[in-house]
Order: C-alpha cells, then sequence, then structure tokens
C-alpha cells in the first residue's frame, strides 16, 4: 500500500519535515522511516500528530543533519541514539533503529542497532508497529508487518508477541489508554494477556516513576474519567501504593471536574491555564490521610510545584472555613495562596452550597483584586517599614474587596484617615 497521496494532503508543517527527512535520507543514503503512532494516526485520517523518525543509521546524526535543512534546536538522549529536534510548532523524535533486550520484566532495555524490521518487532501493539518509507524511491510505502491495519479495521488491540507486557509492564497502561482514546477493544489474545498480566501483579514490577509518567499521560488524554474507569475495573490502583483505593463514586468526582473545568473556561473564571491532571490526581489521592500521601508523593518524585498543590488539596482546615459565612477578606486570604488546580477540586470534592459560593465569589470578584499603594508610597507617608505596612494593607484590602476604594489615589487617601484614626499623625 502506497500512502504518497495522504501524505501530500497533511498540513505544510508535516509534510515539510517528512520531505526534508527524505532529501537527507537520499543524499546520506541512509533509510528513514516515520514510525509510531504517526503512522497509526495518519492511518485514522488524524491530521495532527507527533513526528517519529527512524533511521537504519546513526539518529543523533541523522537529526543534526535534519537540523541543517529545518532549523530548531536538538536534544540528545545518547543512551538511545536518539534525539528530539524542536521546531518552533512541533517536535520531531529521530531514532536510531534498534533491537531491544529485557534482563527481566520491569528492567529499561539494553538495545543494539538493528534493521527497521527488528525495530519494529520491539514495539508494543501491532497498530504502533508500521512504517512508512520516506527515502524518494519508495516514498510514502507502508510496511505493516504484524497485521497493524487489519487491527486498526477491526478496532482492536494487540501485541506483537505474548512476553510484551512481561518486557515492559507499562504497556499495560499505555495498552489502557490506547483503548479508552481510540474507543477500540482488546483482542481475544490481548484480554487473556491482561489478566495474567494483573495475576502476576506485572505492574509492580516496575519503577514508580515510570509508572507514574505514565497515569500522568492518562490523566491528560481527553477522557481521564474513562480512562481511570478503566484502569480501576482491571487493575485497581493499589499497584502504586497499597493504600489507594478509590471508589466508582471518587471516580465520578473525575468525570465532574471535567465538567467543572469546561464551565468555569466557559465562564472566563480561570486566569491562566490549568494542569488538569494534578486536579485529577488529586482525586485519586484524596483518601489517603497525611501518612499515606506522604509516602505516595516521596514514591511518585512530582516536580515541587506539583506536589505541593497535591498536598495542598489536603488542607480540611481551609475546607472548613469556606464552609462557614465569612468576609470577602477571609476568602481571599484563604484562597489567594492557592493555586487553580485546589481551588477547583475544592469545588468539586466539596458539595456544599456556601463553599460553591465563596469560590466563585473569589474567582469572578476578588481574585482580580490587587492594591496599587506600596511600601514606597507608606514610606512617604512617614510610616516607617514595620509590622503596621500589613496592618494598613490588609485594612486597605478589605476597603478595596467590598468596593469602597478603587484607584491609587483613593487607596492613598484612605492610608492617610487610616493612619490619623490610628493616631499616626
Ligand atoms: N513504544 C513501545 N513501547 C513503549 C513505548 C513506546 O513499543 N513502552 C513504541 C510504540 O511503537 C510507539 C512508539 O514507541 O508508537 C512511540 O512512543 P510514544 O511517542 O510514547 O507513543 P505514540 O504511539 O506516539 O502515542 P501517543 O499518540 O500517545 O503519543
Amino acid at each position: 500500500m502506497n500512502l504518497g497521496k495522504k501524505i501530500d494532503k497533511l498540513p505544510f508543517y508535516i509534510t515539510r519535515i517528512l520531505r526534508a527527512a527524505s532529501l537527507v535520507g537520499d543524499q546520506r543514503k541512509i533509510r528513514v522511516f516515520l514510525v509510531g503512532g504517526g503512522v497509526r494516526d495518519m492511518l485514522l485520517d488524524k491530521r495532527n500528530f507527533d513526528i517519529d523518525l527512524a533511521v537504519e543509521g546513526e539518529g543523533i546524526r541523522f537529526s543534526q543533519l535534519l537540523q541543517q535543512e529545518l532549523g530548531g534546536e536538538i536534544i540528545k538522549h545518547s543512551d538511545f541514539d536518539t534525539a528530539t529536534l524542536k521546531l518552533s510548532d512541533i517536535k520531531v523524535d529521530v531514532s536510531a533503529c534498534r533491537r531491544e533486550d529485557y534482563a527481566f520484566a520491569g528492567a529499561l532495555p539494553r538495545v543494539s542497532p538493528a534493521s527497521l524490521e527488528e525495530d519494529l518487532q520491539r514495539r508494543d501493539f501491532t497498530i504502533n508497529a508500521m512504517a512508512i518509507s520516506l527515502n524518494k524511491d519508495t516514498w510514502g510505502e507502508l510496511i505493516d508487518l504484524f497485521g497493524g491495519r487489519r487491527d486498526l479495521r477491526q478496532k482492536q488491540l494487540n501485541v506483537l508477541h505474548s512476553k510484551s507486557f512481561i518486557d515492559d509492564p507499562t504497556r499495560i497502561l499505555r495498552c489502557l489508554r490506547l483503548k479508552v482514546r481510540l474507543g477500540f477493544k482488546y483482542s481475544s489474545s490481548l484480554k487473556k494477556l491482561l489478566s495474567q498480566a494483573k495475576e502476576k501483579e506485572l505492574l509492580r514490577l516496575v519503577n514508580v516513576q515510570r509508572i507514574r509518567d505514565e497515569l500522568i499521560l492518562m490523566l491528560k488524554e481527553q477522557e481521564p474519567y474513562l480512562q481511570m474507569k478503566e484502569l480501576n475495573f482491571l487493575f485497581g490502583l493499589k499497584f502504586i501504593d497499597e493504600s489507594i483505593n478509590i471508589s466508582n463514586k471518587d471516580l465520578r468526582l473525575i468525570l465532574n471536574a471535567q465538567k467543572t473545568i469546561l464551565r468555569l473556561k466557559e465562564k472566563s473564571l480561570l486566569k491562566r491555564e490549568l494542569d488538569e491532571w494534578i486536579i485529577y490526581m488529586m482525586v485519586v489521592v484524596c483518601n489517603l490521610n497525611k501518612k499515606n500521601l506522604a509516602s505516595v508523593l516521596a514514591k511518585m518524585r512530582l516536580r515541587r510545584g506539583e506536589e505541593k498543590r497535591i498536598v495542598d488539596s489536603h488542607r480540611k482546615e481551609i475546607v472548613r472555613q469556606l464552609k462557614t459565612k465569612i468576609t470577602s477578606f477571609r476568602i481571599y486570604k484563604l484562597l489567594k495562596p492557592l493555586s487553580f488546580e485546589v481551588i477547583v477540586f475544592f469545588y468539586v470534592k466539596e458539595k456544599n452550597r456556601i463553599l460553591r459560593r465563596n469560590i466563585i465569589d473569589f474567582l469572578a470578584k476578588y481574585n482580580n483584586i490587587t492594591l496599587n499603594i506600596s511600601g514606597k508610597d507608606l514610606l512617604q507617608l512617614g510610616v516607617k517599614p514595620s509590622s503596621v505596612y500589613g496592618k494598613i494593607l490588609d485594612a486597605l484590602l478589605k476597603k478595596k474587596l467590598k468596593g469602597k476604594i478603587h484607584s491609587l489615589t483613593e487607596e492613598l487617601e484612605e492610608a492617610r484617615a487610616i493612619l490619623r484614626r490610628w493616631h499616626f499623625y
């Protein structure tokens, strides 16, 4: 099958890369292929996808030659002779064709150079193990050695061999993710392998940080609720930590969170892009006690900012106060230091009417309010830097939140009035 015509209909920012790869390959007499998810997505008529190139030669060297044609910035991964060429609108992964050997289940593979055919053989699913030749004489030719096209037609997932999950148990999570994303089914042999994987607890053999990365990818998918539902149904989440146990009701919180985020965005109540996956992760760990949460987070080794937000999602004292009728100033003081992810999580998790009202008021009104006055202005008013500054600023903020002062002039006027009242003058 030749996909040359299909390639020509792709957006220009993709075709120009494939053409450049073709040119470099021909000039250097190197066989070069589009591989992996890009081929799958192209056959599924998706117009945008990641570009993974495989070359029968040196991966990093090829990426440098490609850079000469396209510009961009290279990030090298020398262990696997792969490189990522970052262009302004897309990134291109270039790897040397390789075979992989796994010393034991869950280990990282030992790799050695190989032909394209061997490279395809090491891959996870038939639909991900196809390639399209990019050299001029074979431009657009589909290489499908394992029935990938058949499985795409039948909308099913299949591994290439029965040891695939043993070689790399993270593929179990990739399998669920792809199944849910594409709305495919598992082939009957794959179903058996999944239940064997469960029996043998293969997911427990992998380093938790690799599991974390896969979990984050699942939570970043279009339908994180369906992703987690599938995972919880087939494997549960105890392979991450014995203490993680989520019910269907918890899972529905993910769905509610998806809907809430959409609504808040429609109403322009979120002032920046959210890391939505963090909110879903908060749901995953929402039932843990302090000790278990700390141990899960220690294992996961998230980035510091990510971890902080998850820890904040457990701040019950803030939730308790938000459930009561409190002043705009109090709401501001409670919520302003928190990230939007935490605030949205509180909104979704707690069905309490007062808390929800307080949060919406914060997002719609108070969050945008800041003082124009600065310490320098207070100094000019004759106040020496001290704890009084904070008190004056808080008093001004209270007034501003109530809508009683607006401009810098009004703030300065009010500051003078406060100082008089406090017998400063
Ligand atoms: N791959 C694999 N085993 C893994 C990870 C990746 O065999 N554990 C192979 C698959 O052939 C996959 C390719 O490497 O298609 C590229 O991996 P990646 O970019 O992670 O996946 P994509 O298939 O491109 O999926 P996505 O659309 O989610 O990016």
